[in-house]
């Protein structure tokens, strides 16, 4: 039998990565420092941590729309110069173009070339996220959850290998949330994608994750990795496992605590 050797390959990978800022006080800001991580294919990992600790900017460099100040952030093993249809970004807002409908929203990255496939794929994801009835519906007409719903279908309808989330689901209500967290799982199981996701939430990380890497601010940092019990799919339910529980308040133990700031 071949040998596995994602390990010591890596999709994704970090090297010693800092980044630093400077304001416009012109203050330095050190947003990440040292960060050494690799994602292997198929991983589903999640970064949680509170606000400003470096997360959307581990996912900017990860995407190639920033730069290292030092280290380096390496896909297949090759430095990342530009962003890449390979990885696909949801922003943390709805990354949704409020002037094309549903279905022109999810056929935006696709190549025009091939219509009758390209149909196909666009009534495949229309189904798939439930949006039928709304292909010819503006963002402004749908729902929150509705709308990080076309914002998935359109980055995962160009088939990435790696998929990129900033907190996609952080603005929707506890059901919504739950349902899209399904639906994450359902459509990245079919696609058998790479993914780095985002979020403030424990219980989201611990639903979603093969691994939870913690991180802690100034400078942004990751203070520790943690591998949910139980295999996936999970749900809400599986959080009342003791399991569970108790890895939910290790982890809540270890969460840095919010200070005010200027
Ligand atoms: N373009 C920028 N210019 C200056 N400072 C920046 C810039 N982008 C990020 N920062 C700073 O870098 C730090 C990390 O920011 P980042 O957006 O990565 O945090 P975050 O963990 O995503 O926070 P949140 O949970 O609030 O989204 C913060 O102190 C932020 O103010
Ligand atoms: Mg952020």
């Amino acid at each position: 039998m071949e040998m596995k050797t994602n390990n010591d390959t890596g999709l994704l990978k970090f090297q010693n990565v800092s980044k630093t800022f400077v304001d416009n006080k012109f203050r330095k800001i050190q947003a990440l420092a040292n960060i050494t991580f690799a994602l292997n294919q198929s991983e589903f990992i999640v970064i949680i941590g509170p606000s400003g600790c470096g997360k959307s900017t581990i996912l900017r460099l990860a995407a190639g729309l920033d730069k290292t100040s030092f280290g380096k952030v390496l896909y297949r093993g090759k430095q990342i110069k530009e962003p890449d249809r390979r990885r696909g970004l949801v922003f943390q807002s709805y990354s949704v173009f409020p002037w094309l409908t549903v279905r022109e929203n999810i056929e935006f990255g696709l190549d025009k070339t091939d219509s009758r496939l390209n149909q196909e794929k666009v009534s495949n994801w229309l189904f798939f996220t439930g949006l039928a009835n709304f292909a010819d519906a503006y963002p402004k007409a749908l729902s929150g959850g509705m709308r990080q719903r076309v914002a998935l279908a359109r980055t995962m309808i160009v088939e990435p290998e790696l998929l990129l989330l900033d907190e996609p689901f952080g603005a929707l209500d506890e059901r919504t949330r739950e349902s899209m967290q399904a639906l994450l799982l359902k459509a990245v199981a079919n696609s058998g994608c790479s993914v780095l996701l985002v979020t403030h939430d424990i219980r989201e990380a611990l639903i979603l994750a093969d691994r939870v890497f913690l991180m802690g601010p100034h400078p942004g940092k990751i203070l520790d990795t943690f591998v949910p019990p139980s295999e996936k799919p999970r749900t809400r339910d599986n959080l009342s496992n003791p399991e569970f529980k108790s890895l939910y308040k290790e982890i809540l133990n270890r969460f840095p605590v919010q200070l005010l700031e200027d």
